[in-house]
């Protein structure tokens, strides 16, 4: 069977938990309960429960191209949804990475197809920080640069959600936070925009774009 080593793998893997903590499948199949939920890019490079070291159960995961919140995104924000009211998440990740082929995309205008019209909302960004990015020397600076704007923006762009507005309002502990995962060296950085109520929004925001940022080969 062509993907016999997957399955394989999977038992493999399995094993070896169940060798560290005999209940663990048990114990997770009977509820999860996590405290994070991530909102990264789709891209294979940038597994979300690797990249933090979490086993299953820890991480609740939405990913798509360039991690993109949008207002109209009936899937992310059921994610979004369900994990801030049922889940009770106390933390939401935006999660970019530099070198992102999806930002490049938008970046360059290049055609990919039906993906362009989803990376519009990339170009959004770009188009509101044309100023800043283009005033870098070269295409990875300038590519990396958009990678980190367009984490700020989603983030932004939770905040903004019903979702979240309505678990401020009624008093319920959530944070959003803006992240940048390097492929070169396997590093998280945070954005220093970790947002918990509405008030906080304007200033992080400023501060972030303000902020000292990480270009790693360039
Ligand atoms: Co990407």
């Amino acid at each position: 069977m062509e993907l016999e080593h997957l399955l394989q793998n999977n038992r493999r893997w399995a094993a070896g938990m169940r060798e560290r903590d005999p209940d663990f499948f048990l114990r997770l199949s009977q509820q999860q309960s996590p405290e994070y939920l991530w909102i990264g890019c789709s891209d294979s490079r940038v597994p979300a429960n690797e990249i933090v070291d979490l086993p299953p159960g820890e991480l609740f995961v939405h990913r798509n191209v360039a991690n993109v919140v949008v207002h109209s995104d009936l899937n992310c924000l059921s994610v979004m949804q369900y994990a801030v009211d049922v889940l009770k998440v106390k933390h939401i990740i935006v999660t970019g990475h530099y070198g992102c082929g999806g930002v490049r995309a938008a970046l360059l205008g290049m055609r990919l197809g039906l993906i362009d019209n989803w990376l519009r909302h990339v170009q959004d960004v770009f188009q509101k920080h044309q100023a800043e990015v283009m005033a870098l020397e070269s295409e990875s600076e300038r590519v990396n640069r958009l990678c980190e704007l367009n984490v700020i923006e989603q983030v932004v762009n939770v905040c903004h959600t019903t979702v979240i507005q309505e678990a401020w309002a009624r008093g319920q502990g959530v944070a959003v936070h803006g992240w940048i995962y390097g492929l070169e060296d396997g590093h998280a950085h945070s954005l220093h925009l970790g947002v918990s109520g509405i008030e906080e929004l304007e200033p992080k925001y400023h501060e972030a774009l303000a902020g000292l940022i990480t270009l790693p080969n360039s």
